[in-house]
């Protein structure tokens, strides 16, 4: 037996799962690994000769890419597969697939679907193949939240100890955001206090019990952005709703739109505007505001391959090896 077979595969599947010691690990791996993208030469050897999957069953823009270019930085081979060019559409069952995956010896296989729990099950059915979760449902997207907190840490540029005792309020479709729970139990590693702000519809109270202590739900736009040194805007997930949770888009704007007036009168001076995109500007936030100097938007999607590139390199090598 080869001897990478005999490793117990280092999944990714939500941050609710891992260490205190494992998130700050990959976070600073990542802090080092960010200098990649400022090199001509865009390349490390790390994980030559290792192949990556990335399996998306649902759209994506910036993760698929940015998992593929975090890959092929580090010297990978990566396969992308979507459900649209995959077997399903010849009625071939889910296990049928993944199954077919891992018999092709990749050492990672990404995957992004519309069910919540789904790499849980990978992780569970498949051997020797680590498996990062890149989206489940609404479920949870560990690697949105470490980019988050890794773009915020750059920003303040203390290290780590620059993302404590931060006040954090995420507003919009909480109910439907992968996003937010794995934001959750990051800032609960880092001990910030998240304030999550929307109609009562999609942001029910039961929020406040899912990490211990840290989060308090508020169902008015003003008192919730009140002392926010963050503010993350959600999009509206209109995909996963019925016709139940509110009138109609205009209304909820009406009611929870981010603007930079109402963030100079109500949030600390030096507040930050951050949004995992895609954004629905006119909607959910000002178009101003979120292309000024307070928003994190570009600075998220570059930490975002840096993020990747930690999450790859723990999963197929072990996170105590960073690239040269
Ligand atoms: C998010 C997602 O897919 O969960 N986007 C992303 O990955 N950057 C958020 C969303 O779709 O609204």
């Amino acid at each position: 037996m080869k001897s990478d077979q005999l490793r117990t595969p280092k999944h990714l599947l939500g941050l609710e799962y891992i260490t205190s010691d494992d998130f700050f690990k990959i976070i600073n791996n990542s802090l080092a690994l960010a200098e990649i993208s400022s090199r001509d030469i865009k390349k490390t050897p790390a994980l030559r000769g290792k192949t990556i999957i990335n399996f998306f069953c649902e759209p994506s823009t910036r993760t698929r890419t940015s998992f593929e270019i975090a890959g092929k930085w580090l010297s990978a081979d990566t396969i992308n597969v979507t459900a649209a060019d995959s077997s399903f559409k010849k009625g071939e069952s889910f296990v049928d697939t993944i199954k077919t995956l891992q018999a092709m010896h990749p050492d990672a296989i990404v995957v992004r679907h519309q069910d919540g729990g789904i790499p849980n099950l990978m992780a569970k059915h498949l051997k020797n193949v680590a498996i990062l979760n890149a989206g489940d449902g609404t479920h949870e997207h560990p690697t949105q939240a470490l980019l988050d907190c890794v773009s915020l840490i750059q920003h303040y540029g203390l290290g780590v100890d620059g993302l404590r005792n931060k006040t954090i309020a995420i507003v919009g479709d909480v109910l439907h955001s992968r996003v937010v729970r794995s934001n959750l139990w990051a800032h609960y590693l880092l001990g910030n206090k998240v304030k999550l702000v929307g109609p009562s519809t999609l942001v029910p109270k039961e929020f406040e019990q899912i990490t211990p202590g840290n989060v308090s739900v508020h169902h008015d736009l003003k008192s919730g952005v009140e002392g926010a040194d963050i503010v993350m805007c959600l999009r509206l997930q209109l995909e996963r709703q019925n016709n139940f949770f509110i009138p109609n888009a205009q209304e909820y704007t009406n009611q929870y739109f981010v603007s930079r007036k109402l963030l100079n009168q109500y949030a600390n001076s030096n507040y930050v505007v951050m949004h995992p995109g895609p954004i629905n500007r006119g909607i959910e936030v000002e178009t101003d505001l979120i292309d000024s100097n307070s928003s994190l938007v570009e600075s998220q999607i570059s930490a975002g391959l840096a993020v990747r590139m930690a999450c790859l390199i723990r999963s197929c090598i072990g996170e105590e090896t960073i690239a040269s």
